[in-house]
């Protein structure tokens, strides 16, 4: 149990014991999971610390949702499970097996092209331990830069490519030590370089494999250059930087933003979706920015909001064609398609994150 103040509080955590007023009734009771509903009654009896049971932060995704992910949950964790051996392969016998890497790829592609639609949610793999990171970075990265080429018109054969490239992005990190990777601290001057060298190592992997095209190698080495000229390795400028170089940099912040990692909570989809808009020009491209929102929504999955006739409740897709209306789990309610409910809209962001 913690004790935690209450606007430290996050949606879904849960009661380690009962809450009373002062004249010793239950105003919630142990185990009660806590809402906004919670928090403002709190705030009315003048209790401003909680104490909470767990302070596990995941993502709680509506099953609702996944009648319009663009990846089937099935296909989503085959490929995880995939990826993983790719990995492990390569940390062990020091090769990298180009045809899994072909044909995970060509999944996810094939799932997107299949089941892009107007009503988008898209699945991220949620990582169950630290160590795992790597996996589901990689498979997060590779579908939300495969959306993003999408959204730019990049298809066919070219689209396969930014998968390849994107799933491979970090695969230098398998040649940087376990516990820089894993250090749940700020890196030192010596330890963030060879953190930065994961680029080059995973150029040096992607080439002694056997690939040779030019942008795959560019989502791989360049993805932590900025259009600034402030990123790494080369300090390369916008006009420098190849398209998927560009794309992997904006899918690769997405993830890292609204992961929990060892030495970071995760940040709402919402506040990840805001802070790369307001660093377009300087860290990002905003041409491939602008697919993220066409992509995503204003209002990602995941994200809590109040509409205008008082009620609460969660995005659970994007409405491709009406950015600001998205569909809508009400609170012990139904869907609801906000593009459909012309007297209703959203007045409120709850930036909370869910938890299970
Ligand atoms: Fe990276
Ligand atoms: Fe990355």
């Amino acid at each position: 149990m913690k004790i935690i103040p209450l606007n430290k509080a996050k949606y879904g955590m849960i009661l380690a014991m009962d809450i009373r007023d002062t004249t010793g009734k239950i105003i919630f009771k142990k185990n009660s999971e806590i809402n906004e509903e919670v928090i403002s009654t709190l705030k009315k009896f003048g209790i401003f610390n909680i104490p909470v049971s767990s302070l596990k932060v995941t993502q709680k995704i509506s099953q609702e949702a996944f009648k319009h992910s663009v990846i089937s949950p099935e296909i989503l964790d085959l490929n995880y499970e995939k990826i993983k051996d790719v990995f492990k392969n390569l940390e062990s016998n020091n090769n990298l097996d180009i045809d899994a890497v072909i044909d995970i790829a060509s999944s996810i592609k094939n799932e997107i092209e299949n089941n892009y639609s107007d009503i988008l949610f898209v699945p991220l793999k949620k990582l169950k331990s630290f160590d795992e990171y790597l996996y589901a970075h990689s498979l997060n990265v590779m579908i939300i830069s495969s959306l993003l080429a999408v959204e730019s018109k990049i298809l066919g054969d070219e689209l396969l490519d930014i998968s390849i490239s994107s799933l491979l992005h970090d695969i230098g990190k398998t040649k940087v030590p376990i516990e820089i990777m894993n250090a749940p601290r700020v890196l030192n001057e010596e330890e963030m370089n060879i953190m930065r060298n994961h680029v080059l190592y995973g150029k040096k992997i992607a080439i002694e494999s056997g690939i040779k095209d030019k942008n795959i190698i560019g989502g791989i080495y360049e993805h932590h250059e900025r259009v600034d000229g402030k990123g790494y390795l080369e300090k390369k400028n916008g006009n420098e930087i190849t398209v998927f170089g560009k794309i992997v940099a904006i899918a690769d912040v997405y993830d890292a933003l609204t992961s929990v990692r060892s030495y970071k909570g995760p940040w709402s989809p919402y506040k990840t979706i805001s802070f790369i808009l307001t660093n377009v020009e300087k860290q990002f491209d905003g041409t491939f920015a602008q697919g993220l929102i066409n992509a995503f929504g204003i209002y990602p999955a995941g994200t809590r909001v109040q509409l205008s006739n008082g009620q609460f409740g969660t995005v659970i897709a994007s409405n491709r064609s009406n950015k600001i209306r998205p569909l809508i789990k009400i609170d012990h309610g139904d869907v609801l398609d906000l593009s459909k409910e012309k007297n209703l809209r959203i007045v409120k962001v709850l930036d909370y994150i869910l938890i299970e």
